[in-house]
């Protein structure tokens, strides 16, 4: 064995890649629950990937069979309702971990020098996961996945001059079509995956590259033994591979009960329309998109003039990508920070998921004007972040981590 590893190492950096990102990279020993997001990230990509092959197997990317191909994939096809049933609750559950590891990232300041395009290839893969579930929800050619990307692409419209003529362009149409659902298809299982996986790889060395951050925010580098070991560091394989298998158990048992259980999830995983096929002649009754593009859907519509709420709506994604640069704090985790910025921390989390609730109901003049006080305290959180992290009394950071 040894001495075929050395006949691929003298070709091939294998042993020093393992250990570059495996059993020599040193991660600080005091990582906690919001630290098994990452690898859970990896672990529903793979499902993702692995599902989706083998439901491509059996799907028809046209107007006129998507819909009945997606029928005979639950009905007929031998585990196809396990494949289609692991792929869309996937789609939720990777959103679900992606907000949670997102929330790590604010909660201990991880986004902060020197990770900050660790921030922006994360970012950048929550563009293009947007994107990807996008896409994918048009597939199944539903009413909702008709008239939810009617509801969305008719926004470019709102552009000024191109506008009419780049929603035609996306569309490849005067109004959703075949066409459109064909490019969707090429587009969700062959362009979008591979941007992604591109990403995460990026996403990956730029974060071993300066190593990672902890619960503690202190940087483990500074202290290292004579063999240039950090003092509080600990291999990641086997220490966190072993660890990470317990994160993978216990999500797996919470995904599965939902997968066979579950997996409408009261209508937010699979929304009911959709079980109709697509009718460009029927409008539903009440149109909103699935549950993890409703912060964003609730912005949008909290502002009255259809263009500005476009861009109110653009803004609240684009303004996460310079949030490496709004933190002046000298102090890197919500542990050390003052108190506005824990007040602040919470204001927004609150804010995004009275958001996320309302982007799903119908509006109301009530719950406009409560979408616009969140709006508000949404966008508050970044702009006055400069300041209140400056302002604010810190507490002292320790040399080592706490444990
Ligand atoms: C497909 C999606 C993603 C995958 C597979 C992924 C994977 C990972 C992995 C494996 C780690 C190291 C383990 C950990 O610290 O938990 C990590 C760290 C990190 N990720 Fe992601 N990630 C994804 C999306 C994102 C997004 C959307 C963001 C934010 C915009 C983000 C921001 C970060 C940050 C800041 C770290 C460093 C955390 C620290 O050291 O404290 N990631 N990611």
């Amino acid at each position: 064995m040894s001495k075929f590893m050395d006949w691929v190492d003298a070709r091939f950096p294998a042993t020093k890649m393992w250990e570059d990102h495996l059993s020599k990279y040193y991660a600080p020993k005091n990582f906690n629950f919001f630290y098994f997001f990452g690898s859970l990230a990896l672990l529903v990509l793979v499902n993702q990937i692995v599902t989706g092959v083998w439901l491509t197997m059996s799907y028809t990317p046209s107007a006129e069979e998507a819909f009945a191909s997606v029928e005979y994939i639950m009905r007929d096809v031998e585990y196809g309702s396990i494949l289609r049933l692991l792929h869309s609750t996937g789609a939720s559950a990777f959103f679900i971990v992606v907000y949670l590891h997102m929330f790590r990232g604010l909660l201990y300041g991880s986004y902060q020098k020197p990770r900050e395009l660790v921030w922006v290839f994360g970012m950048l893969i929550y563009l293009a996961l947007m994107a990807e579930a996008f896409m994918g929800y048009l597939l199944p050619w539903g009413q909702m996945s008709y008239w939810g990307a009617q509801v969305i692409i008719s926004l470019f419209g709102a552009i000024p001059v191109i506008g009419n003529d780049l929603t035609q362009w996306i569309r490849g149409d005067y109004l959703i079509s075949g066409i459109t659902l064909n490019r969707f298809f090429a587009l969700h299982v062959v362009a979008l995956p591979i941007v992604i996986l591109g990403l995460v790889v990026l996403h990956v060395l730029a974060l071993h590259e300066v190593g990672s951050n902890n619960p503690d925010g202190v940087d483990i580098k500074k202290h290292k033994d004579e063999n240039g070991v950090p003092l509080d560091g600990i291999a990641f394989h086997p220490y966190y591979t072993v660890k990470d298998i317990v994160g993978v158990v216990v999500f797996l048992f919470i995904f599965c009960s939902i997968v066979f259980f579950f997996p409408e999830m009261g209508g937010y995983f699979l929304e009911k329309p959709n079980f109709e096929q697509a009718n460009p002649f029927k409008t539903p009754e009440h149109i909103a998109p699935v549950w993890y593009f409703t912060p964003f859907y609730a912005i949008l519509r909290a502002v009255p003039d259809k263009l500005l709420g476009v861009i109110a709506m653009g803004a609240a994604i684009a303004v996460l990508f310079v949030l490496p640069w709004l933190d002046r704090s000298p102090v890197k985790s919500m542990r050390y920070k003052g108190w506005l910025s824990k007040i602040w921390l919470v204001v927004f989390c609150i804010s995004f998921v009275i958001l996320g609730i309302l982007g799903v109901l119908a509006p109301t003049p009530g719950r406009t004007l409560l979408s616009q006080v969140c709006t508000f305290l949404y966008f508050a959180y970044f702009i006055l972040m400069p300041f209140y992290t400056r302002l604010e009394k810190t507490k002292p950071v320790p040399e080592r981590v706490t444990g």
